[in-house]
C-alpha cells in the first residue's frame, strides 16, 4: 500500500466490530511504525495509554460522551502529550542527549547550549510547553492512524471526552496533556461508509496576509 492508497483508505470509522480482537502484534507494530515520527528535538513527547478490558471501556465511554464505538473498539489509546518532555533531568531528554553524544551530534561542552535552546522555544510563555507537547503529539498520532490503515486497522480520532475524568480515572500525572482517544480495530461487517468528507482546497488552505505571493 503506498501513501496515496494510505491517505485516501482512513477513514474515521464509527462502527467497530466488537468480536474482532487486535492482537498484540499488530498493536506493537502500529506503535513501532508510528514510533518513526519526527519531533522537536527528536524529544518524542509522547506516550499511550492501551485500554483493552471491556470494563475499563465501558468507563471510558462513559467519560466519552457516550460515543458507543469506545466499547465497540477492542482497543482505546489515549494519547498523552508531556509538556515536561523538553526539561533537563526527563528521562528522555537525558537519554536523548547522551545518543546525541554517543552519535557526534552534539559536543559535551554543547550541553547548556541545548537545554538553554530547548528552554527558550518550549517555554517562553505559559503555552508554549502546551504546543511543544500537543503539536509533536499530534503528529504521532496522525502516524498511529497511517501506519494503522496500512496494516488493515480502522481508527478513530477524539476529542469528545472528560479530560480531568479521564485523567482522574486512569491516574493520568498532571504534566501530561490528552490531545486524543483513539479507539482502534475493525470494521463492522457489512458497515457502508458514507462518501469520503470533503475537504478544503489547495487555494483554500494556502493563505499570504502580506499581499505577497504569486
Ligand atoms: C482530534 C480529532 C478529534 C475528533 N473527535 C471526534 C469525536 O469526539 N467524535 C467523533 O465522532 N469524531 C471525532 N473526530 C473525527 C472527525 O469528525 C473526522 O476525522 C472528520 O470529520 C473527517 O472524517 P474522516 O476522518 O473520515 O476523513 C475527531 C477527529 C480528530 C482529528
Amino acid at each position: 500500500m503506498n501513501f496515496q492508497d494510505i491517505s485516501e483508505q482512513r477513514r474515521a470509522i464509527n462502527f467497530f466490530d466488537p468480536e474482532q480482537e487486535v492482537s498484540q502484534e499488530s498493536l506493537t507494530r502500529m506503535i513501532e511504525l508510528a514510533a518513526r515520527t519526527p519531533s522537536s528535538f527528536n524529544l518524542q513527547p509522547w506516550n499511550l495509554v492501551v485500554v483493552r478490558e471491556q470494563e475499563e471501556r465501558e468507563t471510558l465511554k462513559a467519560l466519552a460522551w457516550n460515543q458507543d464505538k469506545v466499547a465497540e473498539a477492542p482497543v482505546v489509546l489515549i494519547v498523552l502529550a508531556d509538556r515536561k518532555g523538553w526539561q533537563e533531568g526527563h528521562p528522555v531528554v537525558e537519554q536523548n542527549w547522551q545518543q546525541m553524544l554517543a552519535t557526534g551530534g552534539m559536543q559535551p561542552e554543547q550541553r547548556d547550549w541545548f537545554l538553554g535552546a530547548a528552554k527558550s522555544l518550549y517555554n517562553w510563555n505559559e503555552q508554549a510547553d502546551l504546543a511543544f507537547a500537543v503539536k509533536n503529539a499530534g503528529f504521532f498520532a496522525m502516524s498511529l492512524m497511517y501506519a494503522a490503515t496500512s496494516l488493515g486497522l480502522e481508527t478513530h480520532p477524539m476529542d469528545g471526552f472528560d479530560h480531568e475524568g479521564v485523567r482522574r480515572t486512569f491516574q493520568i500525572p498532571d504534566h501530561y496533556w490528552l490531545p486524543l482517544l483513539l479507539a482502534v480495530g475493525y470494521r463492522k461487517p457489512g458497515l457502508e461508509l458514507q462518501p469520503a468528507k470533503w475537504r478544503k482546497r489547495v487555494d483554500e488552505i494556502v493563505v499570504r496576509f502580506d499581499g505577497g505571493g504569486a
